[in-house]
């Protein structure tokens, strides 16, 4: 028994680390068809080794440093086992074991989430579902602050009527008695339904209508369609609270209140009493000095998953969650996730749709970037065995009354950029050299790429043609002084004559920056040239805060040049932007004798999409691409038309 003891330990001793491995499986645009796997390593390494299950044997697919790995081009409704290692220097630190992933067709009816434009809302069915009727709550305002909470109802969760004042101003704000007496104003209200007591319960972060000097939570209670009774405003067992999240079991009925606390410099969680309309006890404090906001609390599979942003005003910011079994703890160490702007958004609200977690980034873009609204940006969350991630895709397609299968993660190409060569300004130093900004790993601070002056350029040699069609720039940001890159793109076959592809010289979003390419020739180098840094605070040049931390060239390889470098367009008589009813637009080419074609799903429009011959009904957001065809080969640069039609609630 000893001996097989000790020859156990021996064993554990040399093992290496298991690494949680997750898993996505996704589409590339224009397929509707989730055959591609992407692998995300939990564990940091120096080098991942991944390899496949084929028949009896690994084969080896790739090493790579980037912390995700794309596996393209699968077979649908199959399954696919894979190991993945860590690697450092010459050891196996880390070892996955066997992970498997289906590819699978998704529902049908899928509506288009766009990320790269700015939509406001995310379309998924709303309201407490009581006896087959949906009720919601709107808050009402005007420049006393709050008004009235007042109820809607709907059979569908989606088509909601009604104006019944559940919640009014006289009662709501009566103990605001200083700074503005009997005026109050409420923040991130939540609406449940316990199901121990069957009533819905409210709670709301409370204060009075012109600061944030109460730090109180409010709560109320009512049955399904009657009126509220308040049952007061109040700082939880004295503690203050801002940012705050409800979150109801509404299998086990316990109920849970995390509020930021020490004026935003820790996390409270207290359990909430049967009836979910009391504190019943702190149960511990997490995230301390961290200095989080936005909390957001799910339970998958026995972990507890918070989300959290980091307070940089409306800047967007990084993103990151703690996992736990229990509500009580031990919490894990907070962990990143996303990228350190969170793909340009501050982490938010998690939805549902079926039996997918969505994050809806919330991206304050009035705020920081000239843009006409607030914005969301939606990405599936990955989640196994108290790890989770969520990546940056174009779009996501979903059904939002689909049980399963109702959401699908699409990415604009396969990632060409990782690992590739580069040719760039030199470096500042040798720990921030040119490799860095292609290395895959988006999440550290300290890997990025500085170059020694600005302006710079960057140039990938993607090492084969390929039909570029988004490209991500992650740049270093010195927090609280956010800077924005003016940049242009250009894209070269030979890696001498460059041609223009993007102009981002009048961007003013910090951090995370998405472009879109209309050029369908195929290219072998990208090259981006940074002609100045801003300093989005004040307007001033920051070349001192100048760094990439991570460029990401998406795309389809193309060994054959699909169409030579051309001039002609397809103009939409229509601009992008967001509309408030139906509209037609018209679509002309300065290509003579050429035909149009367009798609409405992503896909790059050929001879087998649809023939333009009259104007567009647009009634819903679409995503409009078109091309010109002569003699069957595409003659145009494509179009890339995004219209928004925002519905009246
Ligand atoms: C492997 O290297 C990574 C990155 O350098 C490091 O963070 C990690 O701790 C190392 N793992 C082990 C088990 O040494
Ligand atoms: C992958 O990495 C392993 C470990 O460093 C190395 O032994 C192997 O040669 C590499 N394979 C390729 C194709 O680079
Ligand atoms: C939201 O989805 C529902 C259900 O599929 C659909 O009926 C409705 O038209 C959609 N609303 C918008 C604004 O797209
Ligand atoms: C809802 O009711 C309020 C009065 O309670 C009224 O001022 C408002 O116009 C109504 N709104 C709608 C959309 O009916
Ligand atoms: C909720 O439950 C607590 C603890 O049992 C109790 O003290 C309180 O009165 C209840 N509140 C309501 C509104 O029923
Ligand atoms: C959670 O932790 C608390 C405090 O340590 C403990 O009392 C409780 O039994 C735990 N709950 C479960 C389900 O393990
Ligand atoms: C790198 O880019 C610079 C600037 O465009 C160019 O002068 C140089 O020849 C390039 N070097 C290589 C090895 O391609
Ligand atoms: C690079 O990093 C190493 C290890 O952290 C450090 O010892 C060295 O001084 C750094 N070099 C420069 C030029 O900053
Ligand atoms: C961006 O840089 C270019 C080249 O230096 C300059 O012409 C342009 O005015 C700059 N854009 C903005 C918005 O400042
Ligand atoms: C076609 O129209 C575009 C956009 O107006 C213009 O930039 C381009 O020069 C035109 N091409 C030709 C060949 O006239």
């Amino acid at each position: 028994m000893k001996i097989l003891a000790l020859l156990i330990f021996a064993v554990s001793v040399l093992a290496a680390d298991s690494l949680v491995v997750l898993t996505r499986s996704f589409a590339l645009a224009g397929s509707h068809s989730a055959n591609n796997i992407k692998l995300i390593f939990t564990s940091p390494a120096d080098i991942y080794r991944v390899s496949r299950l084929e028949g009896k044997t690994f084969k080896f697919l790739a090493n790579t440093t980037s912390y995700t790995y794309d596996d393209y081009d699968l077979d649908c409704n199959k399954k696919y086992s894979y190991r993945v290692t860590g690697i450092n220097g010459t050891t196996t630190v880390l070892d996955s074991g066997v992970v498997s992933k289906s590819t699978y067709t998704p529902a049908s009816n899928l509506q288009v989430y766009d990320n790269t434009f700015l939509y406001s809302s995310f379309n998924t069915s709303s309201g407490i579902l009581v006896d087959g009727v949906y009720y919601r709550y709107v808050y009402e305002s005007d420049s006393d602050g709050f008004v009235r909470y007042y109820q809607q109802t709907s059979t569908d969760g989606f088509v909601f009527t009604g104006n019944k004042t559940v919640m009014s101003r006289d009662e709501v704000c009566a103990s605001v008695t200083t700074v503005t007496p009997g005026l109050c104003k409420i923040e991130r209200q939540s609406f449940k339904l316990n199901p121990t007591t069957g009533k819905i319960v409210f709670w709301g972060h409370f204060e009075n209508r012109a600061d944030y000097t109460l730090g109180e939570l409010c709560v109320a209670e009512a049955e399904a369609g009657e009126e509220f009774d308040f049952l007061g405003a109040f700082r939880p067992l004295g503690y203050d609270s801002r940012d705050y999240t409800l979150y109801g079991d509404a299998d086990t009925g316990e109920g849970y209140i995390i509020s930021a606390t020490g004026t935003n410099t820790n996390m409270n969680i207290y359990s909430l009493t049967s009836n979910w309309t009391a504190i019943d006890s702190l149960l511990t404090t997490v995230l301390v000095k961290q200095y989080r906001e936005a909390p957001d609390l799910e339970k998958v599979d026995g972990y507890y998953y918070l989300f959290t942003s980091n307070s940089a005003g409306w800047f967007p910011s990084a993103a990151d969650y703690i996992s736990a079994t229990n509500m009580s703890g031990p919490w894990s160490e907070p962990r990143a996730i996303a990228d350190l702007f969170t793909f340009g958004t501050q982490s938010g609200g998690v939805d549902k749709v079926g039996d997918e977690y969505i994050m809806l980034g919330d991206r304050w873009g009035a705020n920081f970037a000239s843009e006409a609204v607030h914005s969301v940006r939606a990405a599936p969350i990955t989640l196994k065995d108290g790890f989770a991630s969520y990546e940056f895709y174009q779009a996501i397609e979903y059904n939002p009354t689909a049980q399963e299968k109702g959401v699908v993660a699409v990415q604009s190409g396969k990632v060409l950029s990782v690992g590739k060569t580069v040719n760039a300004t030199s470096a500042s130093d040798t720990n921030h050299s040119a490799e860095l900004a292609v290395d895959g790993i988006k999440t550290v601070y300290t890997n990025y790429y500085i170059p020694s002056a600005v302006p710079f350029y960057y140039t990938i040699d993607l090492e084969d043609y390929a039909i570029v069609s988004e490209i991500d720039l992650l740049t270093h940001i010195v927090k609280g002084s956010e800077t924005y890159y003016n940049y242009t793109i250009s894209a070269s076959r030979d890696g001498k004559k460059f041609v223009l592809i993007s102009d981002n010289s009048a961007n003013k979003s910090p951090g995370f920056v998405v472009s879109l390419v209309s050029d369908l020739t195929a290219y072998r180098y990208v090259r981006i040239d940074v002609s100045d840094i801003i300093n989005a605070n004040n307007g001033n040049s920051a070349t001192w805060a100048a760094g990439i931390n991570e460029v990401t060239v998406y795309g389809t390889p193309s060994s054959v040049n699909s169409v030579a470098k051309t001039e002609y367009t397809v103009s939409a008589s229509v601009a992008n932007g967001q509309y408030t009813s139906d509209f037609k637009v018209e679509l002309s080419t300065n290509s003579s004798g050429a035909t149009i074609y367009y798609t409405t799903d992503l896909s790059t429009p050929t001879v087998k999409s649809n023939k333009y011959k009259l104007p567009i009904e647009v009634k819903q957001s679409t995503d409009l691409k078109a091309v010109a065809i002569k003699n069957q080969k595409i003659v145009s640069q494509l179009l890339i038309a995004q219209y928004v039609i925002v519905s009246d609630d």
